[in-house]
């Protein structure tokens, strides 16, 4: 059968999990009379700040809109460098180029897709040594949701003095598991870290994010910066009795600010996400059971410091007659949604133009990427499904498994 004929039937890559109650909370926003940045945006942050253990969080429109306003308030400009992964979105790198400064590259680790310690020391002290301008921040990316190797991050902070900001984007809710942060948030180490609520996240609130830190000189910064460089809330300008019409501008602000209407959405998400994150463990495990005796796949091992965000399997292609895209071809034939985590940014036009940087520059990323495949993983995905898929990937495989000869 061809399923995917069949679009009722076709199991999307992802799928929010939005019940009555956002529905209800969003409805409530709607009728409240005021829509956009106020005291529903306000109580988020200050709820969201409570679970990660966060002195501040500041709620914004996208994680990407995070990661630009933690370099900017960091104190990032032009001719700076900033040293992150290629394995990464557009984002992690395109902020770091918003603020005149350029991305220094250090690859990631086979097995995790995070970025490699031993290499981004390697590319810290050679970098260094080398070019005039000095290395001022890092961001590690907590890849699918598994946290990097925060202590030698730090290390490579101290020694380096760099910045540390966490692209938690993947990374909630997942606590770090050994050494000294045990217990912490992944996002709530460096000196700030940064979610995303995009619509296929572990929590959504269709587009957003969020900005976290311990240090209120960078949340001020932030605070401000948000929203045009005003010195003052907008919900204050015009509904409180204290409010008036006047505000200055001390900077040149973006607009970045998370409408209520979106706050509602997270608030309510906020408190299902440790049963999101279970649904999504059962998943992976359900996955990771089915999947380990076939030699033509690789899988991440089983971790509860994992949020699961992504569940990504990579085809062996010396055991299969196919390649990883016709893999996705006959999942999608087959009715499934896949997608690809990710396509490194070393060989995207902008950066190969602006660096020279060749496909083999970074070997772990495009080797990973050339062998990925995202399968679906979200709280609201049926037994059925799960079932269907796991058999479809494993039928593919026997299907293409290279004879002995
Ligand atoms: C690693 C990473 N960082 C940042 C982002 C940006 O998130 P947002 O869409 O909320 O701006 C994404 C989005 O998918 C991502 O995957």
């Amino acid at each position: 059968m061809n399923r995917n004929t069949d679009r009722e039937n076709f199991i999307p890559f992802a799928r929010p999990s939005i019940g009555e109650e956002e529905e209800e909370a969003v409805i409530k926003v709607l009728r409240s009379g005021w829509l956009t940045t106020g005291k529903i945006a306000e109580k988020f942050e200050t709820e969201f700040a409570g679970f990660v253990g966060s002195k501040y969080a500041a709620a914004l429109n996208s994680a990407t809109a995070g990661l630009h306003l933690a370099l900017e308030a960091a104190g990032i400009k032009r001719g700076d460098r900033v040293i992150t992964t290629p394995f990464t979105f557009a984002s992690t790198a395109e902020v770091i180029r918003y603020l005149g400064a350029d991305p220094v590259f250090a690859d990631i680790e086979e097995e995790t897709g995070n970025i490699s310690p031993d290499l981004m020391f390697k590319t810290l002290s050679e970098y260094n040594e080398r070019e005039k301008a000095k290395i001022k921040a890092v961001i590690p990316v907590h890849f699918a949701g598994l946290p990097c190797s925060m202590e030698e991050i730090e290390d490579a902070a101290d020694k380096f003095e760099l910045q540390i900001i966490e692209d938690s984007a993947h990374a909630f809710p997942v606590k770090l598991a050994e050494g000294r942060y045990k217990g912490r948030y992944a996002g709530t180490v460096g000196d700030m870290g940064v979610y995303s609520f995009y619509a296929t996240k572990t929590i959504t609130t269709g587009e957003g994010g969020m900005l976290v830190t311990d240090s209120k000189t960078c949340y001020e910064r932030v605070k401000v910066m948000r929203l045009h460089g005003i010195d003052r809330d907008v919900f204050d300008r015009y509904n409180s009795i204290e409010g008036s019409w006047k505000y200055d501008i001390t900077a040149p602000g973006f607009k970045y600010n998370m409408t209520d209407l979106a706050a509602a959405l997270g608030l309510v998400q906020l408190k299902n996400a440790v049963n999101f994150l279970e649904k999504r463990r059962a998943i992976a495990r359900y996955y990771i059971e089915t999947f380990s005796q076939y030699d033509f796949l690789k899988i991440p091992d089983y971790s509860p410091e994992h949020a699961w965000h992504l569940f990504v399997i990579r085809i062996a292609p010396e055991k299969l007659t196919i390649g990883r895209d016709g893999f996705i071809e006959l999942l999608k034939e087959e009715g499934i949604g896949t997608s690809v985590h990710f396509i490194p940014l070393h060989i995207m036009t902008y950066y190969k133009k602006r660096y020279g940087f060749k496909e083999n520059d970074f070997p772990e990323s495009f080797k990973r990427y050339r062998n990925s495949i995202s399968i679906p993983i979200y709280p609201g995905l049926s037994d059925d499904s799960l079932q269907l898929i796991s058999e479809t990937v494993v039928k593919i495989g026997k299907k293409y498994y290279k004879k002995a000869t």
